[in-house]
């Protein structure tokens, strides 16, 4: 083997080596049976406006439910996507974004229960704000 050739390999075995996404992705999203992003977990990068049901293995058994680092925020929703919702508040117990304190455990809230579907927007801008 040339040097050259043990070099190619070697490139293309780091290249392969981190498939850990990028956890700042404006739509990343890391939702998990368990609390702390344990048990059997699902990340994907979601289209904004757009609702998401919930895989077949996270429907109603989500206790992490984790925005990237990034200016979007989500509303997980009791409903299937296009599902009839009778509650004024929208079927969402609120806004999820990485700033969200129970991210990581929805336990606390008991909507590890409930998330069938979710919707995810990007922040107003800075404008937005300061008209208020
Ligand atoms: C984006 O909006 C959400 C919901 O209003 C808020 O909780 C979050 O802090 C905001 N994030 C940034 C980066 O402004
Ligand atoms: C999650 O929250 C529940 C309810 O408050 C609590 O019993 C449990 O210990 C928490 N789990 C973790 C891993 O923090």
């Amino acid at each position: 083997m040339s040097l050259k050739t043990i070099f190619t390999v070697l490139l293309a075995s780091l290249a392969q080596a981190s498939p850990v996404p990028e956890h700042d992705q404006i739509g990343g999203v890391l939702i998990c049976n368990d609390p702390n992003g344990q048990g059997h977990c699902e990340y994907a990068v979601y289209e904004l406006e757009k609702c998401y049901d919930l895989p077949e293995a996270l429907i109603n058994n989500a206790a992490t439910f984790a925005p990237d680092d990034a200016p979007f925020y989500c509303y997980p929703r009791l409903t299937e996507c296009g599902g009839l919702c009778m509650s004024p508040t929208g079927c969402t117990f609120g806004a999820v974004s990485y700033d969200y304190d129970n991210k990581f455990n929805l336990t606390r809230i008991g909507w590890n229960e409930y998330i069938t579907s979710f919707d995810c927007y990007l922040n107003q801008t800075e404008d937005a704000t300061a008209r208020i």
